[in-house]
């Protein structure tokens, strides 16, 4: 956990999403090249827990945290599935993963929330325009302490928020907190870019010279956010240590799913 210590203070972040809002979706499909749209479909799939997790929901396995495998998960076929019904969004932003969710799942409610208010405006605005209103809350709200009840829901997610909370552990726990024994965790998050060879020198090159600048210039460069995206990502660390993270939050089965474009993944748990 020591790596990712350094991160702002809360006001700090809010300030800095605040001063990006406006332009946060063009950049988020400029600066990914419209891959994350996918990452977040895919995150929203995996939201459904399976019909077995239903079944042995609170028998927790025990594993040992230090030994336990990280494995890359197996798809499961839809019919073995169960659809969620309620699931919390948590540090929303623009809402995109929350719609997504709500596309994905037709019956599914989705509570979301966010502690930056111009983030929560923009959200609402999209959900609203979108018809998803009527199965949508979106809330200010902080991921460290949630206005929930324990266990309400049966899943959480969170796309590319986990690296900028101030208390990474906490936020976990709060996830765990709100989800239905047997229900999901899923994080979607950045790591630092994968591979050898000339197609990841030139990567890692456009991710540690050229994005920031990019970022910075289109929106407007005043709050050096994408200068601090690259800079929490490479504080970040593996994915495997989030995985671990995950897994002494409480959460059993935890897999990590590298996505397309070498840059992030997904990682899945289940509630014990
Ligand atoms: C990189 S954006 C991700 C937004 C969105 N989930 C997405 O997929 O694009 C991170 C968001 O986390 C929010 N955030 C950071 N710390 C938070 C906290 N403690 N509570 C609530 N939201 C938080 C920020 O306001 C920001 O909107």
């Amino acid at each position: 956990m020591a790596e990712h210590n350094d991160s702002p203070h809360p006001t700090a972040i809010r300030t800095m999403f605040a001063g990006v809002a406006r332009r946060y979706d063009l950049l988020n499909h400029l600066l990914s090249g419209g891959l994350d749209r996918r990452w977040r479909r895919r995150a929203a799939d995996a939201v459904a827990c399976s019909s077995r997790d239903r079944k042995v929901a609170g028998t927790y396995e025990g594993r040992c945290d230090a030994c336990a495998p990280i494995e890359h998960p197996p798809p499961l076929p839809r019919r073995a599935r169960t659809a969620p019904r309620l699931v919390i969004d948590v540090c929303t932003g623009t809402g995109d993963l929350a719609m997504t969710v709500l596309r994905q799942w037709p019956r599914c409610r989705v509570v979301a929330c966010d502690f930056c208010r111009p983030m929560v405006a923009r959200a609402r605005e999209k959900v609203c325009r979108a018809g998803l209103g009527p199965r949508a809350a979106v809330v200010e709200a902080d991921a460290l302490a949630l206005p929930l009840a324990d266990a309400v829901a049966d899943a959480a997610c969170c796309a590319f928020g986990v690296r900028n909370l101030a208390d990474e552990a906490a936020g976990l726990s709060e996830m765990v907190r709100v989800v239905r024994p047997g229900g999901r965790v899923v994080a979607l998050e950045f790591h630092r870019p994968r591979g050898r060879g000339p197609l990841a020198a030139l990567f890692g090159l456009y991710f540690r010279r050229i994005l920031p600048r990019l970022g910075g210039w289109i929106s407007g460069g005043r709050h050096g956010g994408y200068a601090y995206l690259v800079r929490s990502i490479e504080a970040f660390g593996p994915p495997e240590r989030l995985a671990r993270a995950m897994q002494q939050a409480g959460l059993r089965d935890v897999t990590v799913e590298p996505l397309p474009g070498g840059i992030a993944s997904l990682y899945v748990g289940t509630r014990g």
